[in-house]
């Protein structure tokens, strides 16, 4: 169903197809949004429930079938390389961006009642958050990669950054002209957020979600950066060390940069750093498009692209929390924005910007 998350229609819709016995055997599959808060996902879960078991309802979301994010499992649980240094003792910062160039187009009806926000953090970012964290699952099988990111989704907080505001949200301008789009509106069309997950293994490691429409451009990214060295050798005003970093393009490009200090400068005896490219694109493997994948995925029944209700009532709850942050003086908080002043607009008002 990719409907309206509309408890009464999708009411109709599973009594009718009961009614008409078509259920029995049968896979509901659920396009995004599922519920609006997390009473109402809570609401339309258990209805649902009296239909479905919880294994024939297929909650998708389509970042989980775009090619890069599915090779995340392989970066992360397939080079043991990695795995010793995934985690506060090594990782400084994790950024995820998802910024697209349009803007709401003629979807203000539904963007009113959502905004950037339920539009895409509940889902795609918290998403990709929790398969950058999690721990190793068990297996590959859906139940345990569920119950691997469940956990993540379990502990996620908003950053502590000290007098500063962990969200700071924008509009673009232009928005309130937009069909359907109330002329006073407040809906945010951008977000930058930091939230932390509470544990042992990354307690004290921001994660900085940013993601709004009319941005500079369409990128769809995820940027580890480690911590320096120590005891580096290298003086770093000097020599600029570089932190080593992770670069998953997801979108457009689909390719992992990895940034290593690898070249010595015999003349300035500094450490040059190097970015080496995986590419995806040139190589023999076709990409296709997420819903390609998606809809693979369900014929075969595979639910890798799926979430389930824990994950999303985990995330509404963060989400409600986060609203309700912002209910408090949104008119004062929300800034208009172009994809040129946005920059300086940030540096004033999010908590963890880095410039690039
Ligand atoms: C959808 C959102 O889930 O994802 C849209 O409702 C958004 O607002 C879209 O434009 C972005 O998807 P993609 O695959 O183009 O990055």
């Amino acid at each position: 169903m990719a409907i309206p998350s509309d408890f009464e229609l999708i009411k109709n819709i599973v009594e009718g197809l009961d009614y008409h016995r078509l259920i029995k055997k049968s896979v509901i599959v659920l396009e995004k949004p599922f519920g609006f808060d997390y009473k109402s996902a809570k609401k339309l879960n258990n209805f649902l429930l009296n239909f479905f078991p919880e294994k024939m309802i297929y909650r998708i979301d389509h970042y989980l079938a775009k090619d890069l994010v599915q090779d995340i499992l392989a970066l992360r649980f397939a080079n043991p390389i990695f795995v010793p240094i995934w985690n506060n003792k090594y990782i400084q910062d994790i950024t995820i961006n998802i910024w697209e160039k349009g803007g709401i187009r003629n979807r203000g009806q539904y963007y009113e009642g959502s905004g950037v926000i339920k539009d895409m953090i509940q889902n795609h970012a918290l998403q990709l958050l929790a398969l950058t964290l999690m721990e190793r699952p068990k297996s590959l099988s859906y139940n345990d990669i569920d119950l691997a990111k469940t956990n993540i989704f379990k502990k996620i907080k908003l950053y502590d950054c000290g007098r500063r505001a962990p969200v700071a949200i924008g509009q673009y301008e232009g928005y309130r002209q937009e069909k359907y789009v109330d002329p006073k509106s407040l809906v945010e069309t951008f977000v930058s957020m930091v939230l932390e997950v509470d544990d042992d293994n990354w307690r004290g490691v921001p994660i900085h979600i940013v993601s709004g429409k009319k941005m500079a451009k369409k990128t769809t990214d995820i940027i580890v950066n480690f911590k320096n060295i120590e005891h580096c050798f290298w003086n770093q005003d000097r020599c600029q060390i570089k932190n080593n970093q992770i670069r998953i393009n997801i979108q457009p490009h689909n390719d992992i940069h990895l940034q290593l200090n690898s070249e010595f400068d015999p003349v300035s005896k500094c450490a040059i750093p190097t970015v080496l490219r995986f590419g995806f694109e040139d190589n023999k493997f076709i990409l296709k498009d997420s819903y390609e994948n998606a809809l693979q995925d369900l014929f075969c029944q595979d639910r890798f692209t799926c979430t389930n209700s824990s994950e999303i009532l985990l995330a509404w709850r963060l989400i409600d929390r986060i609203m309700k942050l912002l209910e408090l003086n949104r008119k004062e908080k929300l800034f208009i924005y172009n994809a040129k002043n946005l920059v300086k607009i940030l540096e004033k008002e999010s908590c963890l910007v880095k410039k690039e």
